[in-house]
């Protein structure tokens, strides 16, 4: 039956288009919507997220965590920096806001004392930057 379908003339390449079609849309949507993830995660942050990758791998964060789309960004110390914006908790003390994140990234200590996370020397412009980052992967 859909093989009869597919051999009336035209068919076939009607159906080809349409799956172009298709695909260009869902695209094109899915761009748009990673777009908007990456400029809400500018807004509120007030970091560059695309300074990120080198200060990530700069002050050894890479070496501790898995975070995507960092090459080398496989570390198994700490749990890994995915989909970050969707924790309720940082470091499990801490509710998960921009100011709460940037401040966990430069001193972890002041929020939770015993964490085994070291401070790293990274500058609080610096951990802008990366919370921009996690927050739009
Ligand atoms: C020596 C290993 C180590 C290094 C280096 C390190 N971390 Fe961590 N990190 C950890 C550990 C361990 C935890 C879990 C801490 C806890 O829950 O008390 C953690 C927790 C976190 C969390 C909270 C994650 C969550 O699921 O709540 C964030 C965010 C984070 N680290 C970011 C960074 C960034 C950014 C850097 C680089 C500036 C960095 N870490 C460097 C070991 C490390």
């Amino acid at each position: 039956m859909l093989s009869a379908f597919l051999k009336a003339p035209g068919r076939m390449a009607a159906l080809s288009a349409l799956g172009f079609v298709l695909a260009a849309v869902t695209g094109g949507l899915w761009w748009q919507a990673q777009h908007q993830v990456v400029e809400v995660a500018r807004t509120i942050t007030g970091g560059d997220p695309s300074r990120a990758p080198d200060i990530l791998r700069r002050y050894g964060c890479a070496g501790c965590h898995t975070i995507p789309g960092i090459s080398g960004g496989d570390g198994k110390v700490g749990p890994s920096l995915a989909g970050l914006r969707h924790r309720v908790y940082i470091g499990g003390v801490s509710t998960n806001s921009p100011d709460n994140l940037v401040n966990w990234i430069v001193r972890p200590q002041s929020l939770s004392p015993n964490t085994a996370m070291p401070a790293s020397g990274i500058t609080e412009a610096e951990a802008r930057d990366v919370a921009a980052y996690l927050y739009a992967h």
